[in-house]
């Protein structure tokens, strides 16, 4: 596992973060890390944890419409991100993820990037639900370098050849794709993980919210199943403004070049990896995934 020193903490995908426990963290998030590492989990808390970009919106809808018995209209009750407090969240002037969490009624939906031991304890000795969504390395790449120009507060990715090296070799925030995927696969029989792939998720939506159903141990109608699917498309979070994040003003979240909605797709990383940045991501890629028996498809 990637463990960095501060050396490489001036580099320009770095800026603005800050080591944890030798990941890369936003520099707010980690100002309150105490906070973080002492938060009180509940045994009916579910998070939803990923790395970012893989997904954790769509995800995060799906289980609220699980949670909402499937009724579009409870769920536009508030913006996905008080609905799904952001665990680690801390910007300034405003009220963190562990504080909009403590206050909030069971059974509480928590998001988080976290590499899986940066976990609070308090999620294992509750044995709180995880849903942990992992993307294809190379769309999460593209996925981020877009994040990375529309998000004010993060740094400025560079040219996209730049940004994608930094990004293999896990300089970026929340630090290496490969550890954090492949971290929670290694834990998921012993705590209570449910491993979901975004790709599955594309293949066949029902299927992969039977699994969520199963996991949560909520009975649900066929009906029902399908209404959450149709809530849940690309097309209809796209024009949901409690979703879309179009909630936030531009010096937050700028959306006038790409939308954090952007294209939705397995594959379109095939639109932006010249060949030679593909020779040499899958040649990266091998040594840093080998020894796992964890499988990604990067187009369906
Ligand atoms: P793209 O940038 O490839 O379009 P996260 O929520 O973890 O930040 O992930 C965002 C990514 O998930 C974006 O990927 C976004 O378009 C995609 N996404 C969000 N909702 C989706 C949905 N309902 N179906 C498919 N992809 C979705």
């Amino acid at each position: 596992m990637s463990h960095f020193d501060e050396d490489i903490m001036d580099l320009p995908t770095l800026k603005t973060m800050v080591l944890v426990h030798g990941i890369p963290i936003g520099a707010g998030s980690a100002e309150n890390w105490e906070r973080v590492e002492e938060f009180q989990a509940r045994s009916d808390d579910v998070i939803i944890a990923t790395y970012p970009k893989a997904g954790t919106t769509w995800v995060s809808e799906v289980v609220d419409m699980i949670y909402c018995g499937g009724n579009p209209e409870k769920c536009r009750r508030d913006t996905i991100y008080n609905r799904v407090p952001y665990l680690e969240f801390k910007i300034p002037d405003m009220p963190t993820g562990v504080e909009i969490l403590k206050d909030k009624p069971s059974p509480r939906l928590v998001k988080t990037h976290l590499p899986i031991q940066l976990m609070p304890e308090s999620f294992w000795d509750n044995k709180s639900k995880v849903i942990y969504v992992a993307r294809n390395a190379k769309d999460v790449a593209v996925s981020y370098y877009f994040f990375h120009n529309m998000v004010k507060a993060m740094p400025d990715p560079g040219p996209w050849d730049t940004f994608l090296d930094s990004y293999m070799k896990g300089y970026v925030n929340y630090g290496s794709w490969h550890d954090h995927v492949k971290g929670w696969w290694e834990k998921r029989y012993e705590y209570n993980i449910l491993y979901l792939f975004y790709e599955d998720l594309k293949e066949d939506p029902k299927r992969e919210i039977r699994k969520m159903l199963q996991f949560l141990e909520i009975d649900m109608s066929e009906d029902i199943i399908e209404k959450i699917v149709y809530h849940t498309s690309f097309e209809e979070m796209k024009n949901n403004d409690m979703v879309n994040y179009k909630t936030l003003p531009n010096e937050i979240l700028d959306q006038t070049t790409t939308t954090f909605m952007r294209k939705g797709l397995a594959g379109d990383w095939k639109n932006y990896f010249t060949v030679a940045q593909n020779e040499k991501f899958d040649e990266h890629y091998k040594r840093h995934m080998s020894g796992t028996n964890l499988c990604f498809r990067t187009e369906i």
